[in-house]
């Protein structure tokens, strides 16, 4: 089987914010050429800010850089249509997490998974259910250990890991508190997640808000953004609170440059555990104990879900940095059906 796909590489390296003319539509034919080969047609995709992260330049950024001229590193959520693989089958439903921003993806299988669709409609296995998810559930299951009635803050709350983190965290009967960009933000993540309070790191008075809503302080903190809404969370972190190092998309944008420390005198005398990670082989070989215990939590009702869709293939760098700039509301994902 042959098809024409259309695909999104990266046309220049972006300075900053990346603009429209930083990325460019190949056209390609694409099919099976081998054994153990998937064609898959993709239905949705999930934009997710690292990718901006390998657009730069930095080889000592987690992601090594990508080539001009390379498909824009993204997830896509299809079904396959062409198989020589003997895992999958023509019609499965499978989300790809190198499917890239493209309309189909020609894979070996590796880091490609069954999804089940009556479970969750196809952009859930993208966000709650997908990397965004997992990546919320790991970071609070190994680093952060809430426990029940302990004060969680989420920085980007509204955001797809930050959204399923804060849901997750409420879900263990944590007090959550959340961080974003703006009253309209704020208002969904007490309205429709459920939070508790929700502070507004834009607002002048930040810091003292901030403080106002963590009376007894703050014992997990799962870190978004870095940059200057950690350093308002630090003073809250009462003993023995442990830091969820997930991103720092604050610094995204600003090449070369890395923020200063925070006091490491804290860590001594709060015996604090600040701990980073990324998503590697050995969190993605939990995913179906991820997948078992957030899809039941997902199908109790006890999980919401926001998606901020836009339609079509060329829409993609717009929404990407729409989503740099805090334009989203949830899961930015974009429909490929145009
Ligand atoms: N460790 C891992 O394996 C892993 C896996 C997935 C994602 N991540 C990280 O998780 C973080 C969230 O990713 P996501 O996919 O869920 O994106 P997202 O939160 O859905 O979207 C990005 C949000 O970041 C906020 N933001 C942007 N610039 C900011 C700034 N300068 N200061 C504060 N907030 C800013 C914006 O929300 P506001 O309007 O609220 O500012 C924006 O809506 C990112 O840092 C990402 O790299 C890590």
């Amino acid at each position: 089987m042959k098809v024409v796909n259309h695909k999104i590489v990266l046309a220049a390296r972006p300075s900053g914010l990346p603009v429209p003319s930083d990325f460019r539509t190949v056209e390609e034919t694409l099919s099976l050429t081998g054994e153990r080969q998937i064609l898959i047609r993709h239905e949705v995709l999930g934009l997710a800010p690292a990718a901006r992260l390998r657009m730069g330049a930095e080889t000592d950024s987690y992601a090594a850089p990508m080539a001009i001229g390379e498909t824009v590193y993204g997830q896509a959520v299809g079904r396959i249509v062409g198989s020589s693989h003997p895992g999958f089958q023509e019609g499965d439903w499978v989300m790809a997490m190198g499917g890239s921003w493209q309309r189909y993806s020609l894979s070996d299988g590796e880091r490609v998974f069954k999804v089940d669709v009556d479970l969750a409609p196809p952009a859930v296995w993208l966000g709650l259910l997908g990397s965004s998810g997992l990546a919320a559930w790991t970071g609070l299951r190994q680093i952060g250990h809430p426990r029940p009635g302990e004060t969680v803050v989420v920085s980007a709350a509204t955001g797809a890991v930050g959204s399923s983190a804060a849901q997750l965290a409420k879900a263990w009967h944590c007090d959550v508190v959340g961080i974003a960009g703006g009253p309209r933000k704020c208002l969904h993540a007490t309205e429709f997640l459920g939070l508790r309070a929700c502070v507004d790191y834009r607002h002048p008075d930040f810091p003292e808000s901030l403080a106002a809503a963590c009376p007894n302080g703050v014992d997990v903190y799962f870190d978004n953004v870095g940059g200057k809404v950690r350093d308002a969370v630090w003073p809250q972190l009462n003993q023995n609170a442990r830091v969820v190092v997930c991103g720092l998309i604050s610094e995204y944008n600003t090449a070369g440059r890395r923020e200063p420390s925070p006091p490491w005198f804290d860590v001594l005398v709060k015996q604090l555990t600040v701990r980073g990670f990324l998503l590697t082989d050995q969190h993605l070989s939990r995913r179906a104990e991820f997948v078992e215990e957030v899809g039941e939590l997902y199908k109790k009702g006890c999980l919401r879900v926001q998606e901020d869709a836009s339609r079509g293939l060329g829409r993609v760098p717009e929404a990407f940095i729409a989503m740099l700039r805090g334009g989203n509301l949830g899961k930015t994902v974009v429909y490929l059906d145009d």
